[in-house]
């Protein structure tokens, strides 16, 4: 099931977020110990973000409590009509499922209906899978 994170799960976003960077690296722009010793307030403060409503989304892929993969959908602060899509990740037991496909139609849904006209992915261009994602 996809679904979005609600403003209260701060420690879902924390461990899922977490589990992302140690288990893919070299996928994102931040790394793993940039923010694990980071206290729970700046978890707060990127949950109260990444779920201001109308403005920036997270989605979960979930299985009852287990979270697998998670996306952020993020509204560009410089356009109001592009967003930015961040965070795509899917535990390695569970890929080639769809999963990633799943998540990725889920921001692109809330995309539309918030009038953004073009969202951007950074990809690493070693990032196959991301890539034909
Ligand atoms: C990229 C990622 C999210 C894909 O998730 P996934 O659940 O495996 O993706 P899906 O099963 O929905 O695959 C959808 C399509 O993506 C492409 N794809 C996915 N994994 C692939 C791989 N390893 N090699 C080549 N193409 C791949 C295929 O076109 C696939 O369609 P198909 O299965 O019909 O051939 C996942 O590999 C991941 O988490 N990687 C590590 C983190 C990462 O790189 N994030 C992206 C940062 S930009």
């Amino acid at each position: 099931m996809i679904r979005a994170l609600k403003s209260s799960e701060v420690t879902v976003h924390r461990d899922v977020r977490l589990r992302a960077l140690r288990e893919s690296p070299e996928a994102f722009g931040q790394t793993f110990d940039e923010v694990d010793c980071e206290p729970i307030s700046y978890w707060k403060n990127q949950t109260e973000a990444v779920t201001a409503l109308g403005r920036n989304v997270m989605f979960l892929a979930c299985e009852g409590k287990d979270v697998g993969g998670m996306i952020y959908g993020l509204r560009d602060p410089q356009d109001k009509n592009s967003g930015r899509i961040g965070g795509m990740w899917v535990a390695a037991s569970l890929r080639r499922q769809g999963i990633g496909r799943a998540l990725l139609e889920a921001v692109l849904d809330w995309a539309e209906g918030h009038d953004l006209h073009q969202v951007c992915l950074w990809v690493s261009i070693k990032n196959t899978a991301a890539i034909n994602l």
